[in-house]
This record gives C-alpha cells, structure tokens and sequence, in this order.
C-alpha cells in the first residue's frame, strides 16, 4: 500500500456533455442539432436510442449539482448546446436557452463547483449540415459569434472555457461514418483544418471579450501510440499514427503549423488544398491557456509493409481491436494507464510545458452487480486508481497536470452506443430517472476529500 498524495489546489471533477444528459430536446425554443437529426432519422445508434430524454438533467439540474456536491466534486466539466442558445446556429437568440445556462451555473457557484464549460461537444445547429457542416467558413463565422455572446454573456462567472471537444472525433470520425455532411475520411481532415481556425477565432473573441480575465483552451483526444514490436516497419508505423491522431491536433494550436510528415501524407493520397498562410497566422496570434486531453486507452501499431496506397492509410488508421488476454473495458478498448503517463510526458515535452487537464478519463462496464443500492463497479474502481497513480506519476515528474475530470459523472447517452454502454461513477435508471451511487462514486468522494488515495500496486 502506497499513499498517493496530489498537489495542494488540484481540482478534481467529473465530465459530461450537453447532448449525453439533457434530454428536452425540443423544449423552450431549442434548435434541432445534427445529433437530434441523425438519432430521429438514421438507423446508426444501437437500439433505435435518442437523446430526447436521456438523463433529463435540463429538468433535474437542481439535484444535479447537489449531489454534486455531496461528492465533494470541486469542478464540473459541461457542454453549451448551441442550438439551444441559437436555435439556428445564428441569428435569433432563445431567451430560455440562455436562462438554463444561467440558472445551471449560478447554483454550481452556489454550491462552490467551479463550472468548465465546453463550448461545442458536437451538437452542432442542424441548419449547418446543410453548409457542410466543418467544411464551411461560414460556420466557423457562426461558432466565432456564438463564442463571443457566450463570453460575453457568462464570462463574469464562467473562468474556465473549452472550445472544441475532440475534433478528431466528431471531424475525421463523423465525416468517415457518414454522420456529418456527405463527406469521406479526407472531407475530414480537410474539416480539422477549419475547425482549428475556429478555435482561434474564438480565443480571439475571448481576449476581446468583456470578461477576458479566464482561461481558454481546447479539449483533445488524445493516445500514445506504440510500436507493436522492435521491427523498424512497426516503429515507422507507430511514427506515422502519432502524427494522424495526436500530432496533427497538438502542432497547429501550440505551434500554429501541422506536421509535416502527416501533411505530406494526406497530400499524397487526398485532395488536400494548401493551407492559407493567414489562417496560420490567426493560430500564432491566439495561444491557447490549457491544454485539455481526453484519454482513455493506447495505440499499439503492426505495419507489415510500408504505406503505398491509399487502402494502406486506412489500415494504419482504422482502430485494431486488441488482442486475446489484454484487459480491455466493455466499449473493447485495452485498459493501460501507463499510456496516459507517456502520454503526459510526451506533451509536456513536445509543446513546451503546457498546463494541462485531464478533461475526460473513465471507463464503460457491465455495471450488473447491485448490493443495498449501490453498484458494485470494482473494475471501475481498479481502473480510477491506476490512470489516477499514472497522473500523479506524471505530476511528479513535473508535468503542469492541474486537474483532473472523470467521464462520466452519470451513465448517459453514448453517441452511437446508445444507453447501451455505462460510463458514469452515478448509475441512471432510464425508466424511473433514479440515481445510484456506484462504489466508485463513493470512493470518489473520499479521493477528493483527503486530496489522494493508499494505491495497492
Ligand atoms: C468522447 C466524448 C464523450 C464520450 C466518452 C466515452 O470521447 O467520445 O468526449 O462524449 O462519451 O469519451 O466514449
């Protein structure tokens, strides 16, 4: 047993987004969002599943954030749905929308919870799917303004602002699954392009704003990435996936350029148009504060010949299942928190030392085992304590980690999973809305409280 002790002023919290918890999904002047479109209207989630109830946290935030609070969570990392706030992504702003907001975080500062709120956790306006969605400039005007009313408008007590949550995820993702637009893979990492002129037209905004005196950064997913043995054809592999999943995210915001192997890459096998020096220049004139990183699993690469055409780039790319015998979670990703560890050393060392938090780390699990009310999620709990003894590894070899945010706070909707898969330290009962603590929640409670944990290793 070995006591685990984190810095003094650490902040520990729990993660969740807009469409994942809040159900009203057409209340009180709210926009449809490409999320309401393509659950009411494709067969692509598990189980026919939508967000129109999901958690109904929109109706149920009070007692939310009370037990919240009971969980002695010090931060609550949440997403803004755009078209709640504008129901057609511009225009027209809904007075209701923006009272929700108001009212969710006045009664977090009420209750000494400070809010980090993500911006676009990928609702985004169902008009703008007719634009072509992250491949239209005039989105990204529309996310700059909408960025500058949310400033404006919360910014005297919102400190912490997130613009994007995961563009590998809902660009090069949702384009390659057909769930955006009508775009391909190559549509996507053209999209990634415009949404990182987004993000720094947003930190603009900010830095304009009446209430600049925050911090704002951007929320990435990202993974170490290993070889999967000593040969040199999986060490260049292993080269060559950093750079499609982390590097090409981390370049452009730290250093207002992409990497020039990656790009090399996508130029030869996609139309990829160069990129406007101007756009580059708008990237070097807006840092950003914080780096968030999303993590949950690793890469381990096999390439068996080199790269010569483009069906070989979709074979590096595409996510391998890991083998027979490596402990994975029930979403079939391998459990190694020691790839969050390299992980953090590799940015702190790569981008200069950046502040970081961990803005999602967590685990799906079957979540069967129900004993005098609470959920037995051992395997939960065993994966909180490594990634946390991982982080605080990391902390003291002196990576500037500040935070750390579990998802999820509560079982809620998992984009193509549906409610198929349970991520929360709270259980939800979807018929009934009951919330349950899990024994990970209540240990949880108890890390926050005494500022770390005995680990057995
Ligand atoms: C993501 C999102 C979350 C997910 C979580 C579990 O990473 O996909 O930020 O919305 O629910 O990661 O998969």
């Amino acid at each position: 047993m070995r006591e685990i002790k984190f810095p003094e002023g650490f902040i520990w919290g729990a993660a969740t987004s807009s469409y994942q918890i809040e159900g009203a999904w057409n209340e009180d002047g709210k926009g449809e969002s490409v999320w309401d479109a393509i659950c009411h209207t494709t067969s692509k989630i598990r189980n026919g599943d939508t967000g129109d109830i999901a958690c109904d946290h929109y109706h149920r935030y009070k007692e939310d954030v009370q037990l919240m609070k009971e969980m002695n969570l010090q931060a609550y990392r949440f997403s803004v749905s755009w078209p709640r706030i504008f129901p057609k992504g511009k225009g027209k702003i809904n007075s209701k929308g923006v009272e929700f907001y108001d009212n969710l975080i006045n009664e977090l500062i009420a209750n000494d919870i400070e809010p980090f709120v993500t911006l676009y956790h990928w609702d985004l306006p169902l008009e703008f799917n007719k634009l072509g969605a992250w491949e239209s400039r005039e989105v990204v005007d529309a996310f700059a303004d909408y960025a500058r009313f949310m400033f404006d408008h919360y910014g005297d007590r919102v400190k912490k602002w997130i613009t994007f949550n995961e563009p590998m995820v809902f660009a090069v993702w949702f384009y390659f699954l057909g769930l955006y637009g009508e775009g391909d893979i190559a549509a996507g990492f053209r999209a990634t392009h415009l949404v990182n002129v987004a993000h720094a037209k947003a930190i603009e905004a900010y830095r304009d704003s009446d209430n600049p005196d925050g911090l704002i950064g951007t929320t990435l997913n990202l993974d170490s990435v290993y070889p999967k043995t000593d040969t040199s054809l999986d060490k260049e592999g292993a080269i060559i996936l950093d750079g499609l999943l982390n590097r090409w995210f981390l370049d452009p915001i730290f250093k207002a350029e992409y990497p020039s192997d990656t790009l090399a890459l996508l130029e030869k096998y996609f139309d990829f148009p160069s990129i406007p020096d101007e756009d580059l220049q708008l990237l070097k004139d807006n840092p950003l504060d914080f780096l968030g990183i999303n993590n949950y699993t690793c890469n381990r690469v096999i390439l068996r010949k080199p790269i010569k055409k483009t069906a070989d780039f979709y074979k590096i790319l595409l996510p391998k299942k890991p083998e027979k015998g490596v402990e994975v979670c029930d979403m079939g990703r391998e459990v190694c928190p020691d790839g969050l560890y390299d992980l953090l050393k590799q940015v702190d060392r790569d981008y200069d030392h950046p502040l970081i938090y961990i803005t999602e780390n967590g685990i799906a699990c079957k979540d069967e085992n129900i004993v005098d009310k609470v959920v037995q999620d051992d395997d939960r709990l065993s994966y909180l304590q490594r990634y946390f003894e991982a982080a605080n590894r990391a902390v003291n070899k002196g990576v500037n980690l500040k935070g750390y945010f579990v998802w999820s706070l509560f079982d809620n909707f998992e984009w193509t999973e549906g409610y198929s898969k349970r991520f929360g330290i709270i259980r939800v009962d979807y018929e009934t809305q009951e919330r349950m603590w899990k024994k990970s929640s209540l240990w949880y409670q108890d890390v926050i409280a005494k500022n770390g944990f005995d680990f057995q290793s």
